[in-house]
């Protein structure tokens, strides 16, 4: 690990630092070694969002499956291989295939897809949440390169208020979660984690607590960005209730919090879902992992369409991620309102991105842009 050593205390000593000049040091510092360790080359990965059928019912997400109100579709083979030419036709290393935790999504007919990509001389990267040991090898066998699994927190009792299990066996849990991530490193994937900034409940110490956790899984991709609530989901009504009554004691907010089914006491020091703090948790990571692969997310560019992606660029991301999805499927994977680029076609998706990428004074990436090298990973 060639990694900044910062304590926990440090860490939290930055996240909660609000002096600009203190703060321009460390993005400064964030950029420099972004530079030293993975150059000027922003890399491109073509997302796919292949369905939004979902078994979980996580307290965020705008796909949770006891939400009626919204269509669900699952992309034909062909589509999904539409956004991987497109993706090739546009010059991207990678395409990034995104789902739900769908199982009717055929493990064999991932495979098939995989292995169509590959032809295409992309690197593939999944990101279907939790699925059998099985499907991971066998996906892997097919030619995927990497897996991305958020943890979304490392604070075990809040992950588990947010994280509703599925019967006792068919979810992980979060040792499961953790554990996943190793079996999959095993298995020769690239690893990507991550976590959302600002979820209620998340205090300092939290965030500062999965930052070090990054470190230590020495994880070669981490995406973050803040929470933004969903007024459809338990925590996104806690969230806007709490944003009423920012002056409230500690037990009314908790009562208004369980009031709108997200039952977990709010701390004193709740972290705020801001941009800035997206930025500091981009620069933290950087120091923590200087040669790893950070985007600047969709979360990110939708809480500031103008500055959002262009400052996470700036602050040491070094990964952008447009997204291929067809243009009719977009606004249904609502995890969250007003989703950057839902209504843009891959053409403004792609200009969009490559303008930005310009702005903040960088070049757009050639090759799989993987942190190991080859496209293979680490074997
Ligand atoms: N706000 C911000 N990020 C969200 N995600 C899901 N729901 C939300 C939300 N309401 C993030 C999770 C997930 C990723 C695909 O999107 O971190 O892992």
């Amino acid at each position: 690990m060639n990694g900044t050593a910062l304590t926990e205390n440090e860490i939290i000593a930055w996240l909660r630092e609000e002096d600009p000049q203190k703060l321009e040091v460390l993005f400064r510092k964030a950029d420099l070694l972004r530079r030293q360790h993975v150059g000027e080359a922003v890399h491109l990965r073509g997302l796919v969002e292949i369905s939004n059928i979902c078994r979980r019912n996580c307290l965020y997400c705008g796909v949770r499956a006891s939400r009626s109100n919204i269509k669900r579709y699952r992309l034909a083979a062909e589509e999904v291989l539409e956004g991987a030419r497109l993706a090739a036709d546009f010059g991207y290393g990678t395409v990034v295939i995104q789902g739900g935790e769908d199982f009717s999504l055929d493990a064999v007919f991932v495979a098939g897809i995989v292995r169509e990509i590959k032809k295409l001389g992309l690197a593939v990267t999944l990101s279907l949440g939790e699925r059998p040991e099985a499907d991971w090898r066998l996906w892997r066998e097919a030619g995927a390169d990497r897996y991305l699994i958020r943890f979304e927190t490392s604070n075990r009792s809040l992950f588990d208020v947010i994280h509703p299990r599925v019967g006792k066996k068919d979810s992980f849990g979060f040792d499961g979660r953790l554990g996943s991530l190793l079996t999959l490193r095993g298995m020769g994937y690239e690893i990507g984690s991550g976590v959302m900034i600002g979820i209620p409940g998340q205090s300092y110490r939290d965030l500062a607590r999965d930052l070090i956790l990054f470190q230590l899984l020495d994880l070669d991709m981490i995406g973050t960005g803040p929470f933004l609530a969903h007024p459809e989901t338990p925590l996104g009504k806690a969230a806007l209730a709490l944003a009423a009554a920012p002056d409230a004691p500690l037990e009314e907010k908790w009562k208004l919090a369980a009031d709108a089914g997200f039952d977990y006491p709010i701390p004193d020091d709740q972290v705020p879902s801001s941009n800035l703090m997206a930025f500091k948790v981009i620069a933290l990571t950087r120091l923590l992992l200087p040669d790893s692969n950070i985007p600047s997310t969709t979360a990110i560019a939708t809480n500031d369409a103008v500055h959002g992606r262009v400052t996470g660029l700036m602050s040491g991301a070094n990964v952008v991620m447009p997204n291929l999805t067809p243009t009719k499927y977009r606004a249904m994977y609502e995890i969250y309102p007003n989703k950057s680029a839902t209504f843009d076609s891959p053409e403004e998706t792609h200009r969009k991105a490559i303008e930005q990428i310009r702005e903040a004074g960088r070049t757009p990436g050639t090759g799989p842009g993987g942190r190991r090298g080859s496209p293979r990973g680490r074997f």
